[in-house]
C-alpha cells in the first residue's frame, strides 16, 4: 500500500529530514535507546545541550555500528548560551564526536549537526537576534547543515523576518491533539517552516482526554495509543519526536507507516484541542 506520509521530507535548506525522530529528553538510557532505535529503522535523533546527553547520542550511534553520515542528528542551544551560540555549537559537536570516536579534536568536515535549534525564545528581542545570527554564522562555517528554532511564536519569527535574516527551516513545538498551537502552526505552514512535534505522546498523560477519545480511536484501528498519536502527527505533516527508553516501545512507535487514520477519526482527535491548557511541557511561545 502506498502511504500518504513520506518517510522523509525536504527542508527549505535542501537537506532531507526523516519524518520520525527519537526524542532523548530525560532518557536515562540514552545511548541504549539510540542503539535500539537505529536497529529498528530510525535515522533521526533529537537531543539538546540542556539534556546533557549529546555524548551519549554518539556512544549509541557507535554501538549500533551505523555510519554517522546516514543519520540526521539534532541538538539545541539553551538561552544561557545565547550570547555565543557559535561556541555552544562547537562544544556540542565535540561532545558528539567524543561519543562517536573517543576524541574531541581536531574537528573536520565530518563533524557537524544536521539540525541545530535555538531551544526557546527566552531572553528578549536583542538576545534572540544575537543568538540567531550566531547560529547562521555556524551554518555558514559548515558546523551545522540546517538552522532552526524551537518554541517560537509568530512574533518571534516576525522579528527575524523584520531584521532581514534568513528564516528558520524548522520550528519545534509541543504538538499533539490536546495542544495544537493552531496560530503558529498555520504561520509556519504558510511560510514553509517545517514543524517538529515534541511531546507527541503527551508524555503518556491522558488525564485531559476525559472521554477517552484517543483510546477509542486506537481500539477502533487496532493500534496502540502511541501509534495513533504518532500517526496523527504525521498526517498533519509534522515531524514527531517520540521518546522511549524501552526497545519494544521504540520499535512499536515506528510501526506507523502503511496505514491511515480515517478522516472521521482524525476529526475526533482534532476536536480535543484545549490550547495552552493541554500543554504537558512549557509554554514559551508567548514570551515577550
Ligand atoms: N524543544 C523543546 O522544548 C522540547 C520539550 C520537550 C521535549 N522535546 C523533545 O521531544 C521528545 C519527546 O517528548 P517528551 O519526552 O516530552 O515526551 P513524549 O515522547 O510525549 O512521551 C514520552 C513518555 O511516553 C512513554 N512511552 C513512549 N512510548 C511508549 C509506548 N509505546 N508505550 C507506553 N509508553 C510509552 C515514555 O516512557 P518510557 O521512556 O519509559 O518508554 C515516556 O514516559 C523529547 O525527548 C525531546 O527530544 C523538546
Amino acid at each position: 500500500m502506498t502511504d500518504s506520509v513520506p518517510k522523509e521530507i525536504t527542508l527549505p535548506s535542501g537537506y532531507k529530514i526523516p519524518t520520525i525522530g527519537l526524542g532523548v529528553y530525560q532518557n536515562a538510557r540514552c545511548a541504549q535507546a539510540v542503539t535500539a532505535a537505529l536497529k529498528h529503522g530510525y535515522t533521526h535523533v533529537d537531543s539538546a545541550r540542556a539534556y546533557g546527553n549529546e555524548q551519549q547520542v554518539g556512544v549509541g550511534i557507535k554501538a549500533a555500528g551505523v555510519d554517522r553520515s546516514t543519520l540526521f542528528i539534532t541538538s539545541k542551544v539553551y538561552m544561557t548560551d545565547f550570547d555565543d551560540t557559535e561556541s555552544a555549537v562547537v562544544d556540542s559537536i565535540k561532545k558528539l564526536k567524543y561519543g562517536l570516536e573517543g576524541k574531541r579534536e581536531p574537528l573536520g568536515s565530518s563533524d557537524y549537526y544536521d539540525l541545530y535549534l535555538l531551544h526557546s525564545p527566552h531572553g528578549g528581542p536583542a538576545k534572540r537576534l544575537r543568538a540567531w545570527r550566531g547560529l547562521l554564522e555556524a551554518k555558514k562555517k559548515g558546523l551545522i547543515k540546517t538552522a532552526g528554532v524551537s518554541n517560537f511564536g509568530v512574533r518571534h519569527l516576525e522579528e527575524l523576518r523584520e531584521a532581514g535574516l534568513e528564516q528558520p527551516a524548522v520550528n519545534q513545538l509541543e504538538l499533539h491533539p490536546l495542544d495544537q498551537q493552531r496560530e503558529i502552526v498555520e504561520y509556519c505552514k504558510k511560510n514553509n517552516i517545517v514543524l517538529q512535534a515534541y511531546s507527541p505522546l503527551i508524555r503518556f498523560n491522558f488525564s485531559q482526554d476525559k472521554n477517552g477519545v484517543i483510546q477509542s480511536v486506537a481500539d477502533k484501528l487496532q493500534k496502540t495509543v502511541p501509534q495513533v498519536l504518532i500517526r496523527w502527527s504525521l498526517q498533519h505533516d509534522f515531524v514527531p519526536l517520540p521518546k522511549s527508553e524501552h526497545e519494544e516501545r521504540i520499535k512499536a512507535n515506528m510501526e506507523v507507516y502503511g496505514w491511515e487514520i480515517p478522516a472521521e477519526e482524525m476529526a475526533r482527535l482534532d476536536a480535543l484541542d484545549i490550547g495552552d491548557a493541554g500543554a504537558v511541557c512549557w509554554v514559551p511561545v508567548h514570551e515577550p
